[in-house]
C-alpha cells in the first residue's frame, strides 16, 4: 500500500484528482469506479476544474459507482444518482450511456445485482476505484460482518451508519435502512484502488484499516489483500497511524527510488 499524507484535505484531493487525470490521459477508455459522500467532494471539484481549464476529456470514459440507497429515485436530493449527477457528470463530457449507479428502485433487485456485476466485467473491468470509508471501517456499504468475497447485493445498513448520513436528511427517520452496493470482492477486482479519507474522525478508521489485522469486521481491512492500493490522507485522518514516519520517509524518499517501487 502506498500511503500519502496531504497536509490540508485541499492537497489530498489535488492528490486524489491528480491520479485519476493521470489515468485518463493515459487511457482515454477507462473505466473508473466512483464513490459518493463528503470525502471525494474535493477530488471531483479538481476534476471538473482540469476538464475546464486542462480539457481533461471523459468523453469515452465508463463509470461504475459503488451504491445507492434502496427506495430512492434518482432526482431524491439525497440519492447518489443525483449527488453523482450534480457534483461530477452535469460538469463534464462523459456520455450519459457510459454512467452507471447501482438502481435503489428496480423491482427485481437479485436480477439487477448479477446484472451490474456482468455490466463491469463486459465493460473490460474496474481501471481505478476512487473510496471513502465509513467510521466504522466499511467500504461502499460493506458493513463490518459483510463477506470478504462479497458480491453486489442488497446490505442492511448499521445504525452507525444511519446515524452518520443522517446529516443529510431531514430526520433520521427518513434515512434508507438498505442498500444496494458492489461487494467487498467485487471492489477488490478493480485493477487498482485510490483509497481517500480525510478528518479525525476516520482515524480509527484508517488506521485498522492500513495497519489492522484484515477481518470482515472492518471491511476497508481487505485492501491490504490488493496489489495496487494508494491511500490519500490528510493529516488528521492519519492521525492514528503507528508507522506514519515510515509513510512519511517513502514519501521523502520516492523521487529518487528505483523505477517501478
Ligand atoms: C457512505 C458511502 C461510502 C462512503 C461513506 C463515508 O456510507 N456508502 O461509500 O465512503 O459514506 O462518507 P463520507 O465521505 O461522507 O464520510
Amino acid at each position: 500500500m502506498e500511503v500519502i499524507i496531504s497536509e490540508t484535505y485541499e492537497d489530498m484531493s489535488r492528490a486524489a484528482a491528480k491520479a485519476v487525470a493521470k489515468l485518463l490521459n493515459s487511457k482515454p477508455n477507462a473505466v473508473l469506479g466512483l464513490a459518493t459522500g463528503s470525502t471525494p467532494l474535493g477530488a471531483y471539484k479538481e476534476l471538473v476544474r482540469i476538464h475546464k481549464n486542462e480539457g481533461l476529456d471523459f468523453s469515452q470514459v465508463t463509470t461504475f459507482n459503488l451504491d445507492e440507497y434502496v427506495g430512492l429515485k434518482k432526482d431524491h436530493p439525497q440519492s447518489y444518482h443525483y449527488f453523482m449527477h450534480e457534483n461530477l457528470f452535469k460538469h463534464i463530457n462523459i456520455p450519459p450511456q457510459n454512467v452507471y449507479i447501482p438502481s435503489g428502485t428496480t423491482d427485481n433487485f437479485v436480477a439487477f445485482c448479477a446484472w451490474y456485476e456482468k455490466r463491469i466485467r463486459e465493460c473490460g473491468g474496474i481501471d481505478l476505484q476512487v473510496l471513502g470509508v465509513g467510521s466504522d471501517g466499511h467500504i461502499a456499504f460493506n458493513e463490518p460482518s459483510s463477506s470478504l468475497g462479497s458480491r453486489t447485493r442488497i446490505k442492511t445498513l448499521a445504525r452507525q451508519t444511519i446515524a452518520d448520513n443522517a446529516r443529510f436528511f431531514d430526520k433520521i427517520a427518513d434515512v434508507p435502512i438498505y442498500a444496494i452496493t458492489m461487494g467487498v470482492g467485487t471492489i477488490l477486482e478493480a485493477r487498482s484502488i485510490l483509497f481517500l479519507a480525510n478528518g479525525e474522525h476516520k482515524a480509527d478508521a484508517v488506521a485498522a484499516a492500513i495497519e489492522g489485522p484484515v477481518t470482515s469486521m472492518i471491511t476497508a481491512s481487505a485492501l491490504q489483500l490488493h496489489p495496487d492500493v494508494s491511500c490519500c490522507l490528510d493529516r488528521p485522518a492519519a492521525g492514528k497511524l503507528k508507522m506514519i514516519d515510515y509513510y512519511k520517509w517513502v514519501q521523502e524518499k520516492h523521487p529518487s527510488a528505483p523505477q517501478g517501487t
